[in-house]
């Protein structure tokens, strides 16, 4: 039958977030996890969206009707259409799955969104259901998108990520649209021509309590007069970018990166002292995302390490460490 799908992965950080909600680089690597969004038509004149990406699983129905009086063709004119039709999608992110559909001749029938990125992990998962919403409803097939409309999808992502979670940088919306290694500074991205080596693992120290938007609004309130704070890290996702070739003095410029995030808050006791551990034993961790500033869990762990195999530290560790290597998406 007529069913059409696009997806879009996850992403991890390697350096700079928080900092990059302040102008300085950050530097994250797409992963091979993602969202799918499936569409199935009918001919009812009803659009379904049902997704289990939250965890709990969702389902909108959406009167067509009621939502093609609110849609403006043009991208900018969203939001005004976003605000009149708060009363028919109840939630947030429902609210981002409207926005998101961005055609004025919406289709009817189911789409299903799925996702295999933890979701509340850091990973980028809201920015993936809002690019493969976009990619469903935007192209008559799953094809790639070509290389020149990419910049125009990069601001699109942005946009609706923006209206999820206020303001944020663009290095979810970038990964999702590029794909691969990127270096992201404001709204520049460039694409770093890089394999990462042996040595690199991430893991999961659970669900944070906070949001990412909650995180990034507690460290602006405190940090985000401190330019000293995010030039330093500034500096140190620059050496990390210069020695990510020269493993000997990667692990210094994470170990710097790690005290900057504890100095901010965003980074609970118990994954500081897990973090620790694997320092005074020879490697190099840092969180990995937004992390967060209260509770006691973090999302993911970026862990580089090459003297160690993922086994042997996993047991030390009493985690569960998976090599980054293996979780590369390419450029696309
Ligand atoms: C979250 O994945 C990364 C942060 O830097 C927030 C952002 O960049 O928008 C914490």
């Amino acid at each position: 039958e007529n069913m059409l799908s696009a997806k879009a992965p996850g992403k991890l950080i390697l350096s700079g977030e928080h900092s990059v909600v302040y102008g300085a680089p950050a530097i994250a690597v797409a992963v091979n996890h993602y969202v799918t969004a499936t569409f199935s038509p009918s001919d009812t004149d009803t659009l379904i969206i049902t997704s289990s990406v939250l965890g709990q699983s969702r389902r909108t129905l959406v009167q067509l009707e009621h939502l093609v009086a609110h849609l403006d063709q043009r991208f900018e004119r969203f939001l005004l259409g976003e605000l009149a039709v708060q009363d028919v999608l109840q939630t947030p992110h429902d609210l981002l799955y409207y926005t998101a559909l961005q055609s004025d001749s919406l289709p009817s029938g189911t789409v299903t969104i799925h996702s295999d990125i933890p979701t509340g992990a850091g990973m980028g998962s809201s920015a993936a259901v809002i690019a493969a919403l976009l990619q469903l409803f935007q192209s008559s097939s799953c094809a790639q998108q070509r290389d020149d409309k990419k910049p125009e999808f990069f601001q699109k992502v942005k946009y609706c990520e923006r209206l999820q979670h206020g303001r944020g940088s663009a290095i979810d919306a970038a990964a999702v649209t590029y794909g691969g290694v990127l270096k992201v500074q404001a709204d520049k991205v460039t694409p770093l021509p890089l394999e990462l080596g042996d040595g690199w693992y991430h893991f999961h120290t659970g669900t944070p309590c906070c949001s990412t938007g909650e995180t990034v609004a507690a460290v602006r309130a405190k940090f985000s007069h401190r330019t000293d704070l995010w030039q330093q890290f500034a500096k140190i996702t620059q050496a990390f970018e210069a020695n990510i070739k020269q493993p000997s003095r990667l692990g210094s410029a994470m170990r710097a990166n790690h005290q900057l995030l504890q100095e901010i808050g965003v980074v609970p006791a118990p994954v500081s002292a897990l973090i620790a551990q694997i320092e005074s034993m020879g490697g190099a961790a840092k969180i990995c995302g937004a992390g967060a500033h209260q509770g006691e869990t973090a999302g993911q762990v970026l862990v580089y390490f090459p003297e160690q195999n993922s086994e042997t530290l996993s047991a030390q560790l009493g985690v569960c460490l998976t090599p980054l290597q293996q979780q590369l998406n390419g450029a696309h």
